[in-house]
């Protein structure tokens, strides 16, 4: 099929250079020119393990191209997918994106010829496509929705970090479509996917996606208020906590036969709460259409609350160690998870702006994520490190903040080579605590501390 992607971010660029991985001939549209020449020269503006070599063999194969020319695009396919953010301002969802998107595709299908179908693809609340996306299209093409055009609701699962992974692997495929033939001729970009496909209404369709992150932020919430509470009370060990937790036969399955526990137990661990592009969002947005449609939130508006909160546990604990004033403090990891440069919502945004406020000097270092950071106004008074060694041997002390792996490879040996007073508050729970006091190293983790063992 031939398929234009209109918002070539993580979610456009990743569908787009998957399908076209599948034999799709496909089109990216961006209105950023810069990423447009980026991805024709076959190089990934964004960072996604796999997305480097499957972009490249799509150049050379001729089956992706990008362009700004979204009319061309857009008459030129069969189906066109939705992918532009939908950022939350202000607590509501921002839909200024999708519908400007919506409009250049009603404009392009005002004189196309043939049956086209409109997906939208980016995470939208129930009744916007059906509502705000279908008018506009209408209004500009001047064509009804089945009048040569059909529309439908795609949401996108794909976790950042693993998202070429995820596309090519998925779940499930849920499509909401607002006829047969429209969902019948949708499934076509996906007839290779071998994975359940759920067919839903439009409205339900968009209620998923929001239903599947809000309880995924949930988790994690619950699991800060429960670690934070544990650290409180001595002789309880929040790991251990968990670890018991995880050994629920319905997390992981005693029968022999699965591999481990269930990847849901990845959410059910203590730290500096979630962030990136989508649980913030689509959390504050869920809870402001909650109240739209006269309903309270309060599990939702508790989940946020803790999460505002979790990374400044990180200054408390330092405070308690020493005067931050004039202090050298390492911040090792930047983005809001491994595997991603993302730094939308990273707990070290708050973090940061925290410990500057209480006159610290950070040094900041991640493996990936540094050239985005360098790019950001947070970051303007932060010293950049070569290196997590250097960072630390210039630092009073280390906030572990992102659990990248090479982290998890420092040893209590290398804080005690490098840093003058070695003190380390772990806000993933990657160091084990003995060892690091084994060695003199002053450890404190975010929902843990030794003194609760
Ligand atoms: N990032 C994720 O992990 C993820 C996962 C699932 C769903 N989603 C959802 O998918 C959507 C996109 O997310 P993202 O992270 O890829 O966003 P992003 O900000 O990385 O990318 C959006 C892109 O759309 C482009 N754009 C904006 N208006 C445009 C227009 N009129 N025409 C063409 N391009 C336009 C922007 O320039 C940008 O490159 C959001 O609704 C998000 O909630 C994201």
């Amino acid at each position: 099929m031939k398929i234009s992607v209109m918002g070539t971010g993580y979610v456009g660029l990743v569908s787009g250079a998957c399908l076209a991985e599948r034999g799709h001939r496909v089109t990216c549209i961006d209105i950023r020119s810069e990423i447009v020449e980026e991805i024709n020269a076959g190089r990934p503006p964004i960072h996604e393990i796999g997305l480097d070599s499957i972009l490249r063999l799509a150049r050379e194969k001729g089956t992706l191209s990008a362009t700004t020319d979204a009319k061309t695009a857009v008459r030129d396919s069969d189906v066109t997918l939705i992918c532009v953010g939908t950022p939350t301002v202000n607590g509501r969802m921002d839909m200024s994106q999708i519908v400007a998107a919506a409009k250049e595709i009603g404009a392009a299908l005002a004189d196309k010829q043939g049956h086209h179908v409109v997906a939208v693809k980016s995470t939208v609340l129930p009744g916007t496509t059906e509502g705000p996306v279908k008018e506009a299209i209408e209004s500009l093409s001047g064509r009804k929705v089945g009048d040569g055009w059909g529309l439908c609701m795609n949401p996108e699962f794909l976790r950042e970090g693993r998202a070429v992974e995820d596309f090519r692997v998925p779940d499930r495929i849920v499509v909401g479509a607002t006829d047969a033939k429209t969902a019948e001729m949708f499934l076509k970009v996906y007839a290779d996917f071998t994975c359940p496909k759920l067919l839903t209404t439009p409205r339900t369709a968009e209620m998923i996606k929001y239903v599947s992150n809000s309880l995924l932020a949930t988790m994690i919430s619950f699991s800060n208020e429960i670690g934070n509470m544990c650290s409180a009370v001595p002789g309880v060990d929040a790991r251990l906590v968990w670890k018991g937790v995880h050994l629920d036969r319905r997390l992981t399955p005693v029968n022999g036969q699965t591999a481990g526990a269930a990847g849901v137990t990845e959410y059910l661990w203590h730290g500096l709460g979630f962030g990136g592009s989508c649980f913030p969002k689509d959390v504050a947005a869920l809870r402001s259409f909650g109240r739209t449609v006269g309903e309270q939130t309060r599990i939702l508006d508790a989940v946020l609350d803790i999460n505002a909160n979790q990374p400044l546990r990180m200054v408390a604990l330092l405070e308690k160690e020493l005067s931050l004033a004039g202090k050298h403090v390492a911040v090792l990891g930047l983005a809001f998870k491994p595997g991603t440069d993302d730094l939308r919502e990273s707990p070290a945004l708050p973090l940061v702006a925290e410990l500057q406020k209480k006159g610290a000097h950070v040094i900041v270092h991640d493996p990936i994520a540094m050239p985005q950071a360098k790019k950001r106004p947070e970051f303007r008074e932060v010293a950049f490190a070569e290196d997590w060694s250097s960072a630390l041997r210039m630092s009073d002390a280390c906030c572990l903040v992102t659990a990248w792996l090479e982290y998890r490879d420092i040893s209590p040996a290398d804080f005690v080579r490098l840093m003058t007073h070695p003190l380390v508050i772990d806000g993933r729970g990657i160091f084990e605590p003995a060892t690091m006091a084994a060695a003199g190293v002053v450890w404190r983790g975010v929902g843990y501390t030794p003194e609760s063992i």
